[in-house]
């Protein structure tokens, strides 16, 4: 499902991004472009980072740590 429709972003090309250790908004929009046009899916990529960055934190803490 297209999140970031401006760009042509699906929802799991984000959540890859977010496992892969790019677990901020700023993060997300350097990798994919999400939400840097005009920023209409910026809550649902912020929802996504709350849901899914504890979760892939969790099983990979030190791809975090080496990006937080
Ligand atoms: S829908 Fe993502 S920037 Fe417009």
């Amino acid at each position: 499902m297209f999140v970031c429709i401006c760009n042509a972003v699906k929802d799991t090309e984000i959540s890859k991004a977010i496992a892969e250790g790019h677990n901020n908004i700023d993060a997300l929009k350097q990798e994919l472009d999400v939400a840097t046009c005009c920023g209409g899916c910026q809550p649902v990529v912020e929802f996504m980072i709350e849901e899914y960055a504890d979760k892939f934190i969790q099983l990979n803490p030190k791809l975090f740590k080496e990006v937080a």
